[in-house]
């Protein structure tokens, strides 16, 4: 039987790119390419001539390869893209925040790395190295945040540091995917290792360091200076963003309706049809993915960056989008062209393996049993990913964290089931982070859901959950 495969590649890029881009666009315009020839190669294969159909395998093979570098450029390109691009957000962080006048004032390394940024020791020089060692360099002093930022060395940061009137002077800041969703090994000092990208920075006190800006009123800066390490609020910022600081100096107060939740991980989600807590993210409100939709989000909603968002279902509950950085394409939009190759990096990356002896296996066993069977988590936990997301969300009640308020500012108004993989790696649990541990989340259902589970059951379970994923699992990105 002959059939002919229907391969549509949608390049999304529409809009006048930026010429760090035109890599990207490249790649798509050759993918395209490839896949019309192998769509004529197909229907040229279909006549049953032996002769051609042996070259066709040959050609086959040839683009099988020919994709997979491409992919592989693709990934390549996305890493780039998540460490290193605003996406021009400098046009909030510095021109409405003012963050490069706080660091250039007050922040010093040490400052830094209190409010839990990272460095990345790999961007550093040895010399630097050695002056961090033998105390030569002051960690005390804002100058030395300067030249870190000149490394490109400040995980989830980029600053431009220039010349003024004799000054060293950080003249542009502005935030990455980094920030956020990268950590460090600290395998050089604490808060100073390699790159560890997708790992959520729990450390990281995001509504602090914006609280530091001289533009925010009082009554906002006490909402940022609530969220506490390692959460953000998402749609609080949605307020603001869409607004502009009007919104601050017309004197009104903040959204009363305000939950910063636990910053995820970004990694093992390949395969998922829904992305974030609330399932938001899928293909049917973003054509390149479920990803990409809540990258498009954060980018242009929370970063600043210049592009644009809307979402039907948000308008309809009266959120301040669409959300336009581009002035009606006056500016190019820079979020869009990078969305491809910024999700093919995220669905690279692969949820990290528990540190060996860090469970006991014959428990972890044991926890399988209760975990397919009285504590009825496969019921929801299904699959090779522990979701069931891309058969249904939950409804509000579904959820075992202490406050589940949250999902009324979603445009799904449920819960995703979230995927399991690597827990071991990020508590505390729950979008609210209301469970310290993994004991903590095993005792909220078991009273939740009425389990009356044993104490060894429970701690079983808990070994389960801390192997995710085993050796052997299938799944790993
Ligand atoms: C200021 C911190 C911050 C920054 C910067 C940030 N994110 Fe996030 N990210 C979050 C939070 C908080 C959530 C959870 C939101 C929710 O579920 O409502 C999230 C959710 C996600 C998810 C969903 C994970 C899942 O389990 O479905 C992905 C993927 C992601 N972010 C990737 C990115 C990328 C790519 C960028 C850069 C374009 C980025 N983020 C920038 C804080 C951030
Ligand atoms: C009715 C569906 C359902 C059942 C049954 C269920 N879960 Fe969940 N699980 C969820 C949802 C939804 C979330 C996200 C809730 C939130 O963040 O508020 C979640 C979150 C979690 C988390 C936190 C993950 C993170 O990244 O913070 C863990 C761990 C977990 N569940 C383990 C279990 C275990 C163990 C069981 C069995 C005792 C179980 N779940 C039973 C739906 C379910």
């Amino acid at each position: 039987m002959c059939t002919y495969l229907g391969v549509s590649v949608r390049a999304g890029v529409t809009s006048p790119l930026h010429p760090k881009h035109h890599v990207i666009r490249k790649l798509l315009a050759s993918a395209a390419a490839l896949v019309l020839t192998g769509s004529a190669m197909a229907l040229a294969g279909c006549g049953g001539n032996a002769y051609a159909s042996q070259s066709t395998a040959t050609e086959h093979r040839a683009a099988a390869a020919e994709q997979a570098h491409h992919q592989r450029a693709l990934v390549a390109e996305g890493k780039h893209i998540f460490r290193y691009d605003t996406f021009g957000d400098e046009s909030f962080w510095t021109d409405k925040l003012k963050m490069n006048d706080v660091i250039q004032m007050a922040v010093s390394p040490k400052v830094a790395l209190a409010v839990g940024l990272k460095v990345d020791v790999d961007a550093l020089p040895a010399a630097v190295k050695q002056g961090i060692k033998n105390g030569t360099i002051n960690l005390d002093d804002p100058a030395t945040t300067l030249a870190l930022l000149k490394l490109n060395a400040v995980v989830g940061l980029k600053g431009t540091v220039q010349d003024v009137d004799g000054k060293e002077t950080l003249t542009r800041v502005g935030v990455t995917c980094a920030l956020c969703h990268s950590t460090v090994d600290n395998s050089f000092a604490s808060g100073i290792g390699h790159r560890l990208d997708g790992w959520p920075n729990r450390d990281l006190n995001p509504g602090a360091i914006i609280a530091l800006s001289p533009a925010i009123p009082d009554s906002y800066k006490a909402v940022y200076n609530s969220w506490g390490p390692g959460k953000y609020d998402a749609r609080f910022n949605l307020f603001v963003q869409s607004k502009g600081l009007a919104f601050f100096t017309d004197g009104q107060n903040p959204p009363h309706d305000r939950f910063a939740v636990e910053i995820p991980p970004a990694y093992g989600l390949m395969g998922i049809d829904k992305e974030i807590y609330t399932g938001d993210g899928d293909i049917q409100h973003e054509p390149v993915g479920p990803v990409a939709y809540w990258n498009r989000y954060v980018a242009v909603t929370q970063m600043g960056g210049q592009g644009a968002f809307s979402d039907p279902r948000l308008v309809a509950l009266g959120a301040a989008v669409p959300v336009d950085n581009t002035h009606g394409g006056t500016l190019p939009d820079l979020v869009t062209p990078a969305l491809p190759a910024l999700q093919a990096y995220q669905l690279s990356l692969a949820a990290p393996r528990p540190p060996l002896g860090s469970y006991n296996p014959s428990a972890a066993a044991r926890g399988r049993q209760v975990f397919y069977g009285q504590g009825q988590c496969a019921a929801c936990h299904s699959g090779e990913k522990f979701t069931d997301a891309n058969i249904r969300l939950h409804p509000q009640s579904a959820s075992a964290a202490r406050n589940t308020d949250y999902v009324s500012l979603s445009a799904t108004g449920k819960w995703r089931t979230s995927p399991l993989a690597g827990a071991w790696q990020h508590p505390p649990y729950f979008h609210d982070g209301s469970a310290a541990t993994l004991w903590d989340v095993v005792n909220a259902y078991n009273s939740k859901l009425n389990l009356k589970l044993t104490v060894q059951q429970r701690s079983d379970l808990v070994q389960f959950l801390k192997a995710l994923p085993h050796r052997g699992e299938p799944q790993s990105r």
